[in-house]
C-alpha cells in the first residue's frame, strides 16, 4: 500500500492565497488527496502537532505564527510520497530553498515558509494519527 503523508498549508499561504497553487502542484505530481480540512490551531494543538520543537528558541514565534489564521490540513498517499513531497516544497529556509520547490518559489523565510510536511515514516503515522484521527 501507498504511504501517506501529512502537509500542512500554513496560515501565511492561506493568507497569501497560495492554497489553490500548492494544492495544485501536488494534484499535478499525481499525488492522491485522502483528507483535507481547514482547521485553526490553538497553543495546545500546535505544542502536540510541534512536540519535538517546543524547547527549542524558534519555537515560540512559530507557535504564534502556525496559531495566527487558518491553514489547511492534508493527507496525501502516493509511491513515496514522504520523500517526494519533501523534495517539492524543498529546504526549511525559503531563501536558500531550491528553485522550482514550493518554499524556493514562494517563501524568503525560514518561519514563513508555507508548507509542512512529515519528515519520516514515524513522524507521518504520528502527524496522520493526530490530524486525522478518523483515519486511523
Ligand atoms: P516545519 O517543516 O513546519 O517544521 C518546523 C518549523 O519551524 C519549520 O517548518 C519552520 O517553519 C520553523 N523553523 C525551523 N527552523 C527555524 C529557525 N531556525 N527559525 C525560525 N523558524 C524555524
Amino acid at each position: 500500500p501507498d504511504e501517506r503523508t501529512l502537509v500542512l498549508i500554513k496560515p501565511d499561504a492561506v493568507g497569501r492565497g497560495l492554497v489553490g497553487e500548492i494544492l495544485s502542484r501536488f494534484e499535478r505530481k499525481g499525488l492522491r488527496i485522502d483528507a483535507m480540512a481547514s482547521r485553526t490551531m490553538d497553543g495546545d494543538f500546535a505544542d502536540q502537532h510541534y512536540a519535538e520543537h517546543v524547547d527549542k528558541a524558534f519555537y515560540p514565534p512559530l507557535k504564534g505564527f502556525m496559531t495566527s489564521g487558518p491553514l489547511v490540513a492534508l493527507v496525501l498517499s502516493g509511491d513515496q510520497v514522504i520523500e517526494v513531497v519533501r523534495g517539492m516544497i524543498g529546504s526549511t529556509d525559503g531563501r536558500r530553498a531550491a528553485a522550482g520547490t514550493i518554499r524556493g518559489d514562494f517563501s524568503l523565510s525560514n518561519r514563513e515558509n508555507l508548507v509542512h510536511a512529515s519528515d519520516s515514516t514515524d513522524s507521518s503515522k504520528r502527524e496522520v494519527a493526530l490530524w486525522f484521527p478518523e483515519l486511523g
